[in-house]
């Protein structure tokens, strides 16, 4: 297993090409998903210094906060509520240019201008959902959702 993160300086696409397989290594080495859900959300946010990157897991039917990277984010959020809610709901990755924009969306931070929802599935289901948050409009495009969806399959 990496015992540090290698980062690479380029395009979005070259740093995911360094990233994925880092952390490939780093979860096929743990079972527990929780570890390997928050080292996934340190080597994403470290990598591309996102404003905030976590998990939600399926609790009990609802979306419950899991392991993540930046500020302080609101604990609960309901299947078909929010980005990912929706996410959750329609089996899919999700992304938001502009979080204005999107009906429903659920402010956990008022920077938050765009994102990204993936969902994680175990046997075909939806187990928990990837969050990533970014100050900037526009920031997530189809190579985010290929790369996070790859991530997401790893874990
Ligand atoms: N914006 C999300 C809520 C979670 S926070 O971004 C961390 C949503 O609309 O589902």
């Amino acid at each position: 297993m990496a015992e540090e993160l290698k980062i690479t300086v380029g395009s979005k696409e070259e740093k995911y090409r360094e990233l994925v397989p880092q952390i490939k290594a780093v979860v096929e080495g743990e079972t527990d998903l929780i570890a390997n859900m928050a080292n996934v959300a340190s080597m994403l946010q470290e990598t591309f210094g996102f404003w905030w990157t976590g998990f939600y897991r399926v609790t009990e039917g609802i979306l419950v906060l899991g392991p993540f990277q930046g500020p302080l984010a609101c604990t609960r959020i309901k299947k078909g509520k929010g980005v990912c809610g929706t996410a959750w709901e329609r089996e899919g990755t999700v992304i938001v240019p502009d979080v204005e924009q999107f009906p429903g969306h659920i402010a956990c931070s008022s920077l938050s201008r765009s994102e990204i929802v993936v969902p994680v599935k175990r046997n075909g289901e939806v187990i928990a959902v990837l969050d990533i948050d970014s100050k900037d409009l526009n920031t997530f495009d189809e190579i985010d959702k290929k790369y996070l969806e790859e991530v997401a399959k790893a874990l």
